[in-house]
């Protein structure tokens, strides 16, 4: 079942994996897959807002190696986690992370997708932004045809993204971490 799921997600080629993520921009951000060489500024971001909705806990230098090569292995081998960081067009600063997490939810049409932008870069819009270019991105890597978001009831900045973004609420759900609402759009 499971590797059902993955088939599907699976891109068609390297030629239409290269093509689907080398140029995810706006002019204002670019997404690109986290490497090594971005470990150092991935661990400098997080905050206790990162660390507490994002990361679950604080990471370490160590840590963030280990998800980094995982998430390589994931680029590698077509798996069905997507994780990009977010960088400035301006200066190539890496500014947040944003993941679409194709097996998550048990249903290969929906994709659960996460964010972060770091402190200083808050308030600008930059999280739906990021949601856009994902949302570019799987339309035209995968077959998946929503994106979902689970957000904390108090985590009122990011229910903000979620509604500036045009996603619509669909209710409240119990995951292992505590309730979130629910919120989708269609891709
Ligand atoms: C949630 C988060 C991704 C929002 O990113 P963002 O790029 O700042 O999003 P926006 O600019 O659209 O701002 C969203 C809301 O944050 C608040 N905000 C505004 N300026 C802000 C600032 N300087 N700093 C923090 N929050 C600010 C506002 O309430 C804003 O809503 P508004 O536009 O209606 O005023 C970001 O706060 C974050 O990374 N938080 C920690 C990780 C997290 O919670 N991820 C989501 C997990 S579901």
């Amino acid at each position: 079942m499971v590797g059902n799921r993955q088939v599907r997600h699976t891109f068609h080629n390297i030629s239409d994996r290269t093509r689907s993520i080398s140029n995810l921009t706006d002019g204002v951000i670019q997404l690109r897959p986290l490497t090594q060489a971005d470990a150092a500024a991935h661990l400098a971001g997080e905050d206790e807002e990162m660390a507490k909705w994002l990361s679950g806990g604080r990471s370490t230098a160590a840590t963030v190696q280990t998800a980094i090569d995982k998430f390589e292995e994931q680029w590698r081998t077509g798996g069905p986690r997507r994780a990009f960081g977010v960088f400035d067009c301006s200066n190539d600063q890496l500014i947040g992370f944003v993941e679409a997490n194709l097996e998550l939810l048990g249903n290969p049409a929906e994709v659960n997708v996460s964010y972060g932008i770091f402190f200083p870069w808050r308030g600008r819009g930059l999280a739906g932004r990021a949601i856009d270019l994902v949302a570019e991105y799987l339309r035209s890597a995968t077959e998946a045809r929503g994106i979902v978001l689970q957000i904390a009831p108090e985590n009122g900045r990011s229910i903000r993204v979620a509604e500036k973004a045009g996603f619509a609420r669909v209710g409240v759900h119990e995951v292992a971490e505590g309730q979130r609402v629910r919120y989708v759009r269609k891709l």
